[in-house]
C-alpha cells in the first residue's frame, strides 16, 4: 500500500493502520528490541475490527469492521503471537461474497430501502474481550458474546450463558470482574415492556459468578437510553452516567432510510443522569443530575465515606462520529476527552467534579486488582501536538496528587490503550509494565511497546510484528498461558 502522510514533514499518517490485515497469523516474536521481562507470565489479548474494507467497498464507520482477536502470550522470557477473526455470520457471509451483506451500525447494504428494510445491524464481536469463569468472550454492546477457544482462538458460537441472555437481550463491551467477590458484572440496553409512548427503555443488569453462571438479572427502568457504552463500578455499586449523547428517531432506521450512526447526536439541552445501582438488590439507590456531556470510558470508582468516587473521560460533544463514520479521511482527527473525578454524596445528593488533568486522554486503564477500590495511579491514550497528532500518540501515568507523566511516540507512531499487566509476584499497585500496540506508519508495521508501570515509567522493550495491526479498541490481561493443542 502507498503510505499516506499528515503532509507535515512527510510523516505518515495514521489511516495506513485502518488498512485490513486479512492473514491469520501463528509465530513466536523474536524481533525484539530490549529484553523481554521474565516475570510476566500470562496471555494479553486484544479485541479491534481487522478490516474496514469489503470488496472494494469502505464499511460505513470504524464500528462495523470485523472483529479480530489476538494474543501475545508470555512465559519465561518468549512471546508468542496469534491472530483469528471471529466468525460471526457477518465475517463468514462477507468474506465469502467480497461484498457488504449485513447492515451495520453506520453501513447500509447496497440496493437502498429494498436491501435494508426492516433488517437489523449485525454484531462484529468487535471492540472488546472478557476470560471469566472458565470462557473467552468477544463482545460487542449491539448483540451476544462470541465464545473462542483461547488456545487457538477458533471460534467456538455465540454466547448465551445456557439460555440466561435471552433473545432480546445485549450485552455490552464493559463488563467489570467485581475483585471481591470474582462476579462480573455486566449490563446491557433493554426494553422492560411498552406503554401508552412506545417501549419502556431499561438497562437489563447480569451478574456472573467465577464459575461462569449468570446467576442474577434485573432491569432498571429508565426514562431515556442514551449512547452508554461503559460503566463504572465501585465495591457496592454500579454507576452509569446517561449522559447527552442520544438516539433521535429510530423509525428511519428500522424501516432503513438510515444508519443508527446518522441518527445519534449530541443534544446539549440533555443534562447528564446519574443512576446508582446496588450491586446486591440490583436496585436504583440513587441519582444525581449534571451539566450536559457523555463518559464515553471509565476509569475506577470507589468508595470513600459518604462518597463515590468516579474517574470518567468527560466529552462535551460528539464531533468524533463524524471521523469514526469516514475513518480514511485524512483531514480527521481523533481525539479524546478531559479526564475528570466525581464525587458523589450518597447522602447529601450533591455533586463535585475537578479535572485530573489537562492532556487529552481516552481509554483509561489501571491495576485491575484495585477496581471498586480506592488507586492512585490510572494509565491513559493520549492526543498530544507531535506533529502528527491525528491518533492517540503517547500514554500518561497519572497519579491522583495532580501529577501526569506523558510519554510521547515519535511522530509517525500511533497507539492504543495501555494495559497494565502486574509482573509475577508483584509487590503494589504499580509495580507491573503496561503494554502498548503501536502502529508504526513508516514501515506499515505493528509492534509491541513494553514500559515500566511504576515511576519509572521508562521504555523496556519493543516486540515487532512482521505485519501491521489495525487498530484495535480493548484490551485485557489474563495470569493464564493456553497451550494450543498440539504446541
Ligand atoms: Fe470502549
Amino acid at each position: 500500500m502507498s503510505v499516506q502522510t499528515t503532509g507535515v514533514n512527510e510523516i505518515p499518517s495514521c489511516h495506513g493502520g485502518l488498512e485490513n490485515l486479512d492473514t491469520e497469523y501463528d509465530y513466536e516474536l523474536v524481533e525484539v528490541e530490549g529484553d523481554i521481562p521474565i516475570d510476566i507470565k500470562g496471555t494479553f489479548f486484544r479485541n479491534g475490527p481487522g478490516r474496514q474494507r469489503i470488496g472494494e467497498t469502505k464499511y460505513g464507520h470504524w464500528f462495523d469492521g470485523d472483529g479480530m482477536l489476538c494474543a501475545f502470550s508470555f512465559n519465561e522470557g518468549r512471546v508468542h503471537f496469534k491472530n483469528r477473526y471471529v466468525r460471526t455470520p457477518k465475517y463468514v457471509d462477507e468474506t465469502a461474497a467480497q461484498k457488504v451483506l449485513y447492515r451495520g451500525f453506520g453501513t447500509q447494504i447496497d440496493g437502498g430501502l429494498r436491501s435494508n428494510f426492516l433488517k437489523m445491524p449485525a454484531n462484529p464481536a468487535n471492540t472488546s474481550g472478557i476470560y471469566h469463569g472458565g470462557h473467552l468472550l468477544a463482545l460487542n454492546e449491539g448483540g451476544k458474546p462470541w465464545a473462542l477457544d483461547p488456545g487457538t482462538l477458533e471460534t467456538l458460537g455465540e454466547f448465551t450463558y445456557e439460555g440466561e441472555l435471552e433473545a432480546s437481550m445485549v450485552f455490552s463491551a464493559h463488563g467489570k470482574v467485581h475483585p471481591r467477590t470474582g462476579d462480573y458484572i455486566n449490563y446491557g440496553a433493554g426494553i422492560s415492556g411498552f406503554g401508552l409512548k412506545g417501549p419502556k427503555p431499561c438497562i437489563n443488569m447480569y451478574r456472573i459468578n467465577a464459575a461462569g453462571k449468570l446467576f442474577r438479572k434485573a432491569q432498571i427502568p429508565i426514562e431515556n437510553f442514551p449512547f452508554c457504552h461503559d460503566f463504572a463500578l465501585s465495591d457496592r455499586y454500579a454507576i452509569f452516567f446517561l449522559g447527552s449523547i442520544v438516539f433521535g428517531n429510530m423509525l428511519p432506521v428500522i424501516l432503513g432510510t438510515t444508519t443508527i450512526s446518522d441518527q445519534v447526536k449530541f443534544d446539549d439541552k440533555v443534562a447528564m443522569q446519574v443512576v446508582v445501582v446496588d450491586l446486591d438488590t440490583f436496585k436504583e439507590v440513587k441519582r444525581f443530575e449534571t451539566t450536559p456531556g457523555a463518559i464515553i470510558h471509565f476509569g475506577n470508582a470507589f468508595e470513600e465515606g459518604d462518597n463515590i468516587v468516579v474517574d470518567g473521560m468527560f466529552q462535551d460533544s460528539f464531533e468524533a462520529n463524524d471521523t469514526l463514520s469516514d475513518v480514511f479521511n485524512t483531514a480527521n482527527r481523533f481525539g479524546g476527552g478531559w479526564f475528570l473525578r466525581y464525587r458523589l454524596n450518597m447522602k447529601t445528593g450533591e455533586m463535585q467534579t475537578e479535572q485530573v488533568s489537562d492532556v487529552e486522554s481516552e481509554f483509561p486503564t489501571f491495576n485491575n486488582t484495585l477496581l471498586g477500590t480506592k488507586n492512585n495511579v490510572t494509565y491513559t491514550a493520549c492526543s498530544v501536538d507531535n506533529g502528527a497528532n491525528s491518533f492517540f500518540n503517547a500514554i500518561s501515568r497519572v497519579t491522583f496528587d495532580g501529577h501526569a507523566d506523558v510519554v510521547t511516540l515519535q511522530p509517525g507512531y500511533y497507539g492504543s490503550e495501555p494495559v497494565f499487566v502486574p509482573k509475577v509476584d508483584a509487590k503494589g499497585e504499580d509495580d507491573g509494565y503496561l503494554m502498548e500496540v503501536v502502529y508504526n506508519g513508516f514501515e506499515h508495521k505493528s509492534e509491541l511497546l513494553i514500559f515500566r508501570a511504576d515511576a519509572a515509567f521508562e521504555q523496556v522493550c519493543s516486540l515487532k510484528l512482521k505485519h501491521h495491526l489495525p487498530h484495535q479498541f480493548h484490551g485485557f490481561y489474563t495470569p493464564e498461558v493456553f497451550p494450543a493443542p498440539g504446541s
